[in-house]
């Protein structure tokens, strides 16, 4: 499925530079991306416990005016180099006169996506296990209180934790190490579709069973008297997280786009596609949330809680349900590849095995994975500096609210201030007000906003 191009590429690497079939494949590559855990588990409980329409509404305003120039960014520094992000940053810089530095904001990303995926794996280990559960009718007719306590009896087991997260990162180990148009492509093409029809099912039967109107109004109607600083950060940081952006990952996937494809149009037809999903799954679950009386700040289980009731209580659940959980695994998938993805780019660009490097970055991720997996057991207890927090909720919170915007705000500099307006132009190929106007926003607009955020809460 892959080509290659013609007259390739600056770095001579060992494996030849590949290239997406088609502007079709890319999108398909990039929406797998970003639609996976962000969409369906983490954007509903985050909005749960942020207060709903206040949170969404701050979140859609992001991902418009700061996720969405940035996305067109890191694609456009992947095409104008080659798909390594340290060696894309630095020797773009070098050529347009700045500090070979740059290359270190790389670096920190594809060790950023790292701890993504160690606990990103874990989660989608839960969606896993679920596949068997829901089909074997452990949630037929339940409650909330039922679907709440075999919840709470997965999460006590470490054993079955590790079971499936390392069946998730072996998945990704193989896919990473066969490259990425091969099976990606295949994956993605017909998986999306059907995990979208699937979310609209969903969404007709919260209609139709559930609070609808409770749980659509929680999502959509701003109450802006209960966002706090918190929220709006976690708001911009999830905008970065949803959109696979601010470490480098899409660099490594415009790395792989042909000239000719346009970077602006694809980049708003993948952040339209994702911001959909996550909205269907928020007008899915939060019906059900209310009328089954769970709790919206139910936290990261909440999606594992609301669903499963549902399922065990339609007409041919058990098989919707399993194959939801699938669906969801996969969707997974193909975000966990394009996490762990960079770094091994990184290491093929200076001459590793493909298959070697994913292995091993693979298993040390695996490793890293138990912090997430004890603390939901062993290590729940566990708490830093007398903060409320477990292991797992510091490292979903360093690397979405810390290191994600970081990233990104140094992307959005890089291509705002090193890359010349000319060379901007070439690669995002729009009219000059257009360019105007992305160029605002990487230069002031993302890089401000992002600053504002954190300062505040440093000072709080
Ligand atoms: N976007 C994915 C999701 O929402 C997660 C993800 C995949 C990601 N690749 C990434 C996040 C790269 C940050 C960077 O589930």
């Amino acid at each position: 499925m892959l080509t290659h191009p013609e007259g390739s590429d600056a770095h001579p690497s060992p494996e030849p530079h590949v290239m997406w079939s088609s502007r079709f494949a890319f999108v398909m590559a990039a929406v797998g991306s970003a639609v996976g855990l962000g969409n369906i588990w983490k954007f509903p409980y985050m909005a749960g416990t942020n207060g709903g329409g206040a949170f969404v509404l701050v979140y859609l305003g992001c991902v418009a005016l700061i996720g969405l120039p940035i996305l067109m960014a890191e694609v456009m520094i992947g095409r104008a180099d080659g798909p390594s992000p340290v060696g894309a940053l630095r020797s773009l810089a070098i050529r347009h006169g700045a500090s070979s530095q740059w290359g270190f904001i790389g670096a920190v990303g594809a060790v950023t996506a790292l701890m993504v995926l160690s606990f990103y794996s874990v989660v989608a280990g839960w969606a896993l296990a679920y596949v068997p559960k829901i089909a074997s009718g452990d949630f037929l007719n339940a409650s909330g209180s039922h679907s709440e306590s075999v919840l709470s009896q997965h999460l006590a087991d470490p054993l079955a934790l590790g079971a499936w997260h390392t069946v998730f990162i072996v998945l990704t180990i193989l896919i990473i190490a066969r490259g990425v148009g091969r099976g990606i492509e295949r994956a993605v093409v017909w998986l999306m579709p059907a995990l979208f029809a699937l979310l609209v099912m969903l969404v007709a039967y919260a209609a139709m069973e559930g609070a609808f109107l409770q749980g659509a109004s929680f999502l959509l109607t701003p109450d802006f008297s209960a966002l706090s600083s918190d929220a709006v950060l976690s708001a911009a940081g999830h905008a970065f997280f949803t959109l696979s952006v601010g470490l480098g990952a899409m660099i490594v996937y415009g790395g792989y786009l042909p000239a000719g494809v346009s970077i602006p149009r694809t980049a708003i037809l993948v952040a339209s596609l994702d911001t959909s999903c996550a909205l269907l799954a928020g007008l899915a679950i939060f019906p059900l949330v209310f009328a089954n009386g769970l709790d919206p700040e139910g936290g990261p289980g909440l999606v594992f809680v609301a669903l499963p009731v549902a399922f065990g209580n339609m007409e041919g659940g058990n098989i919707f349900g399993a194959l939801f959980f699938i669906l969801l695994a996969i969707a997974a998938l193909t975000s966990a590849v394009a996490l762990l993805e960079p770094m091994v780019a990184e290491l093929v660009s200076r001459g590793r095995n493909r298959a070697w490097s994913a292995a091993f970055l693979g298993s040390l991720t695996w490793s890293l994975g138990f912090i997430s997996i004890f603390s939901f057991n062993i290590w729940a207890d566990v708490r830093l500096a007398g903060d409320a927090r477990t292991l797992f909720d510091w490292l979903n919170l360093l690397t979405s609210d810390l290191l994600l915007p970081l990233g990104g705000i140094a992307i959005a500099i890089f291509a705002g201030w090193v890359i010349p307006r000319e060379t901007a132009e070439q690669q995002l190929g729009v009219g000059s007000h257009v360019l105007t106007a992305w160029r605002v926003l990487v230069r002031y607009v993302a890089p401000a906003a992002v600053t504002i955020v954190l300062v505040d809460i440093a000072l709080k």
